[in-house]
Formats: C-alpha cells, structure tokens, sequence
C-alpha cells in the first residue's frame, strides 16, 4: 500500500518504519529540513531500540523515503497518517497547531482518494475539525473529492516501541467509513496475524480512549506514591504492599511502581489536556487534579530528601544523578524528573554530576555550557566525591553496580533511590545510608553497619539481619 507519514518524530519514525518492514512504500515528511536531510543521510535523530537497522533496511529497499516535499509526500500516500506533535498549550489543552496545518497541508494538495488517519493524540471533535480543514481546502480548489478521517490513537511505549507498533495490545480504530474501515484492516492485518486485536468504535470515542489510557496510568503511579508516603509514616513497604496488590489479577503488576514521579512526552500533557477537556464540557475530572498534585510533589522528593539530609544550602556539595531520560530505553528528557532535581540542587548552589545510558548529547544540548553540570560517561565516574547519589531513571544497568567501588569514591556514602532499585537492608549492611521511597525497612546509618569477621558468614535470613542490625543499632 502507498502511505504517506506527517511527522518524523518518535511515532512518526515508527509508523514509517513498521509499515514499509511490511512491504508498503513509504513516504515520511516533516518540515524539520534538519531532521529530514540527516534522515536523508542515514542518521536516526532518536534514540529507539531497533529502528536504526529498520530505517536503514528499509529504505535501501526504496520502501522508505524522507522528504519535506508536502505535495509529493501527499501525492504518494493513499492512507495519510498524521503523526505531528501536540504539546500542552499555555492553558493546559493540546495544542492541535500542527494537526491541522497538516490537515490543511493534505487538503491543498491532494488530487484523488485518501484516508487521512490522525495518529497524534487529539481531543475529542478534532477530526471533525480536520474534516472541516480539508474539505475548506477543497473548496477553495473548486474541486470534489472523496476522502475519509479516521482515528488511530497510538500506544507504544518510548524504548519499547518497534515491538509495540509490531505486535499490538490493541488496535483502536475510530471509523465511521466502510471503505476506509476496510483499507485500514488489510493494512494493518500484517500485525494482528495471530490475533485480532482490532477495536473498531466511533471516532470520537477513539479519541477519548487515548487520554483515558494514559490518565489510568498516571492514576497508577499517583496513587501508590501516595501510599508509599503512608508506608513510611506506618512503618511499610511500599514494595511488598506493590507485590501483594498486584498478585491480585484485577489489578495486575502494571504502573504500579512508587517512585521520583511520572514525566515524559506523554504522561503529563495528556492528563493535563484531559483536565481540560472535562473543564470545557463542564465535567470536573476531581481524580486527574488529585493525580497531577501528587506527581508534582513526588518530583520534588529527591530535593526534598536532599535537603532535609544536607541542608537547604548545598554550596561546597556534589551530587551524582544516575539517569537523565524520563524512563530507561529512550533519550527523550521532555518532562523528566531529572531536569527539576538539576534545577533545583543547582539553584541551591550544589554540583551536579551526571551519567545518562543514552540521554547524554540532550542532556549536552540543554547544560552543556554550564560549568555546575558535568556529564560523565560512565556511572562510577559521576560518585567520585559525591556528597551522595540520586538514581533518577530506573535503567537496567544501574540494578546492579559495583556498591564497594561507589563506597570508596564517595565522600559520603548516601544513596537516594528514587526508583527502589535496591534493597534497604542490604545496602545499610554495606555501609550505606540508603533513602528509597515508601520502604521503612530500617535504616542503618554507617557507623552501625553490621561488620562480619572475615571468613564469617553473613546471614541470608533477612529477618536474621535485622535482628543482628537493630543489635547493632541499640
Ligand atoms: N512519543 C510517544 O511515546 C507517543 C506515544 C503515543 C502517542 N504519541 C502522540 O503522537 C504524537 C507525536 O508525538 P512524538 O513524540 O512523535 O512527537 P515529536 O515531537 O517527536 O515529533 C513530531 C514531529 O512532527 C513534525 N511536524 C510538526 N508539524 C508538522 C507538519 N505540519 N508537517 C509535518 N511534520 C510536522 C515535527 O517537526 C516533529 O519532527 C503526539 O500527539 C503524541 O502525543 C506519542
């Protein structure tokens, strides 16, 4: 089939990638000249596990084309998926700009039958809007043509997104048009061969079922950040009450994770824009208010954890921050708890050094020039004198470092864990002073870390250890 992708970016790149893996012959445009000639080049401008070598295959077998060509890219594509940016406007609702300058763009250049799919997440009654765009286009042409808009929200995951485009939860498809209906099956039948997993609804309910997925999911995390600081007070851990909620199969494992808050290029904006969608139509969305409050306070944690330890002035200190990006697998930093954490230990007069597995040139981009941040290649680099280490991203490779060189590196050795990668009472029994969050395990400061005489062995019961810790304590 002959497709035509607006958007290079993250879902963009993915979109054209997939389908021209299936055979179909692709053309990507943006309006990004940058992007599209290093696209041109063979540089992949994000970092996504996968579709480096998918790029590459596929457009060395023509299936794939870069081009800020609009009416070459239109005239190619007979399915249209628009896969432009909506950021969060000023006053919380998505700004659909892009959108609809893609609407526009499609409606003044197309010369036949095209089923434009709107992939980015929009509010409700935007494909009617773009409906309306093109067909005001037409008309200005003088011309009548037939052609259809159709919803097809997007929910891969960043890290994770060649596999999710490749083999969907779901499929939803917002059609109210037989023959478009019909295009979109076959197109996407490559994808669902084991299973059919297509969801056919009306469009706007398509619409509504994006921000309501994500909204779901930042209630998840909300919601367990917010018992994680009850764990804490009650003497709790937030993990094993994770574990024991999640064995429960209606409300399985997933986003349940208490932590340093939610972020990226999703998450935030959408709940925000959902907000206000119910503000406009007169429906106060009470949860998503409580959801968006409880994730600003938890993105502020590790600075207050900070502070409360060391003071509100932090001159004289350094701070390792293992992780930049938002979540592991992805270099994307929009909304990443890191960049309040940087923030504000700078402003308090603290240095920062930090490590990122794939964040770095952005992290560059944004605090390359300023002599307080120092972006280090590797993690055991970024704790050499620091005051203490914040783990801020949950990457793979931060699960198990080497604690008895970050221990002798160190000028005090304080691990802020805002992902619980670690275990309270392993780490106090190495020495250190370990904050994670929701986990009232005790705390062992260093000076009562349980010393085994060599050749002994450390017991492996961890009630064992805590009896032997809180001796050493009392
Ligand atoms: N990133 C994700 O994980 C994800 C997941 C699901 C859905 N979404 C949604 O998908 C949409 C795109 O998100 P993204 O992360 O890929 O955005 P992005 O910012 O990475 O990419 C958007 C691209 O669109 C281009 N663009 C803007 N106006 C254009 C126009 N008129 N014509 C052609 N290109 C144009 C920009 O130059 C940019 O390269 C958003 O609505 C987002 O909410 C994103």
């Amino acid at each position: 089939m002959k497709i035509c992708v607006f958007g290079a970016g993250y879902v963009g790149l993915v979109t054209a990638a997939c389908l021209a893996e299936m055979g179909n012959s692709v053309a990507c445009l943006d309006v990004d000249g940058q992007r599209i000639a290093a696209l041109q080049r063979g540089e992949v401008p994000i970092h996504e596990p996968g579709l480096d070598g998918l790029i590459h295959r596929n457009a060395a077998a023509d299936r794939l084309l870069f081009t800020t060509d609009a009416a070459a890219a239109v005239a190619h594509g007979t399915v249209i998926f628009i896969a432009v940016g909506t950021p969060a406007g000023e006053d919380g609702a998505a700004d659909v700009d892009a959108v609809l300058a893609a609407a526009s763009t499609i409606g003044r250049h197309m010369r036949d039958y095209k089923v434009v799919v709107d992939k980015s997440t929009v509010p409700v009654g935007t494909a009617d809007t773009v409906r309306h765009l093109i067909a005001q286009e037409l008309a200005r042409r003088d011309v009548a043509l037939p052609y259809a808009v159709v919803s097809n929200p997007e929910f891969l995951k960043e890290g994770a997104a060649i596999d999710d485009f490749m083999r969907p939860d779901r499929v939803i498809l917002g059609c109210e048009n037989e023959q478009a209906g019909l295009l979109l099956r076959a197109l996407y039948a490559p994808f669902l061969r084991n299973r059919d997993r297509m969801l056919m609804m009306d469009v706007r309910s398509a619409e509504l079922t994006k921000y309501a997925a994500n909204a779901m999911l930042a209630a998840r995390i909300s919601f367990m950040n917010e018992l994680a600081a009850l764990a804490e007070r009650l003497g709790a851990d937030i993990e094993a009450v994770r574990r024991g909620i999640g064995a429960d199969s209606r409300i399985g494992t997933h986003f349940l994770y208490a932590g340093c808050g939610w972020g990226g290029s999703c998450l935030p904006k959408d709940v925000k824009a959902l907000a206000r969608m119910g503000a406009e139509a007169g429906v106060q969305l009470a949860i998503l208010d409580a959801v968006q409050a409880v994730n600003q306070r938890q993105r502020r944690l590790l600075v207050d954890r900070v502070v409360a330890r060391f003071g509100d002035d932090l001159r004289g200190h350094l701070f390792a921050l293992w992780g930049l990006a938002f979540k592991p697998g992805t270099d994307d930093l929009r909304e990443a708890p890191s960049l309040i954490v940087v923030q504000e230990l700078v402003e308090r007069g603290a240095r920062v050094r930090a490590f990122d597995p794939a964040a770095m040139p952005r992290a560059q981009h944004l605090w390359g020039t300023l002599p307080e941040i120092a972006l280090v290649g590797d993690p055991l680099t970024a704790v050499e004198g620091a005051s203490a280490l914040l783990v801020v991203t949950e990457w793979r490779e931060f699960r198990s470092p080497d604690f008895v060189s970050m221990r002798a590196r160190m000028r005090s050795p304080v691990i802020f864990d805002g992902r619980n990668l670690y275990e309270p009472e392993m780490l106090a029994g190495m020495g250190f002073e370990y904050v994670g969050v929701g986990r009232a395990a005790p705390m062992a400061p260093a000076s009562a870390a349980v010393i085994h005489p060599p050749g002994a062995q450390a017991p492996t019961d961890p009630m064992e250890r805590k009896i032997l810790q809180s001796e050493a304590v009392a």
